[in-house]
């Protein structure tokens, strides 16, 4: 059964390395379109349920992580986005919200396929398996060098970089042109930003698009009464990270 008939909201997906930019545009997005009254729900990948959290924390933080094969790793943030869309994503697009989700499916094409070597048939059997028919309307992509990401991913306060973020350059300059390559097969979905603009400039560009696409397609998304109108939080505020 489909889990979602009649969607009324949208589902538009950020994706890109670690450092692209993604998350603080998520904000700048998210409280520019509740000013205009839409029903907004933040959310992140993998996490965003109490289950998706404690997956997770296995996925980034477990000390014995490193030890994890592509394979499991696939299939934990599979498990993840199952549950999320299930609990959270596909009810808020029937309510007629609009879903800004920091990462979806195409960060496991990239990272575990493109990044790990997964066969790409499997990997998006598993994605379209998790997701049912909750597809991103739009995605955007968050280009940045390599570069750019690895320094910024290492400004980052005093954290320990986690599993993810101690991989080598080449499995990041293999991420970066793995979100090209899918940018160009799917054209019509996910639409890429330079992300090395300014932060307003950026900012200008993704309302642009956004603007564009809520009014496209299925009819324009509705808008809650002014009064309603309040943003909703984060589905799950980003736990800190250990001090080193
Ligand atoms: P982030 O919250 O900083 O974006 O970190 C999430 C990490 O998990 C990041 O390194 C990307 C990675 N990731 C995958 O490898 N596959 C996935 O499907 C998802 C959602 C994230």
């Amino acid at each position: 059964m489909p889990l979602i008939s009649k969607p009324v909201g949208r589902l538009i997906s950020f994706e890109g390395s670690e450092g692209s930019g993604k998350s603080t545009q998520i904000e700048h997005l998210a409280d520019h379109l509740g000013k205009l009254g839409y029903d907004v729900v933040t959310v992140r990948e993998p996490g965003g349920t109490e289950l998706g959290e404690q997956i997770r924390s296995i996925i980034v933080h477990n000390s014995k992580g490193d030890e994890m094969c592509p394979e499991t790793e696939l299939l934990l943030f599979a498990a993840a986005r199952a549950q999320l869309v299930r609990e959270v994503i596909a009810p808020a697009l029937m309510r007629g919200a609009i879903v800004l989700s920091d990462r979806f499916l195409d960060s496991s094409t990239v990272y575990q396929g493109i990044g790990r070597n997964l066969a790409l048939g499997p990997v998006n059997h598993i994605n379209h398996f998790a997701v049912g028919n909750v597809m991103p309307d739009l995605t955007i992509v968050l280009d940045v060098p390599t570069q750019v990401s690895l320094k910024r991913i290492h400004q980052r306060a005093s954290d320990l970089p986690d599993r993810m973020e101690r991989e080598n350059i080449e499995f990041y300059n293999k991420v970066r042109e793995g979100y090209l390559f899918l940018a160009k097969q799917l054209p019509q979905r996910l639409v890429v930003i330079d992300g090395s603009k300014s932060e307003t400039e950026i900012q200008r560009r993704i309302r642009t698009l956004i603007t564009e696409r809520l009014n496209r397609a299925r009819g324009p998304v509705v808008r809650a009464s002014k009064a309603s109108a309040k943003r909703k939080p984060a589905a799950r505020p980003k736990p800190a990270k250990a001090k080193a």
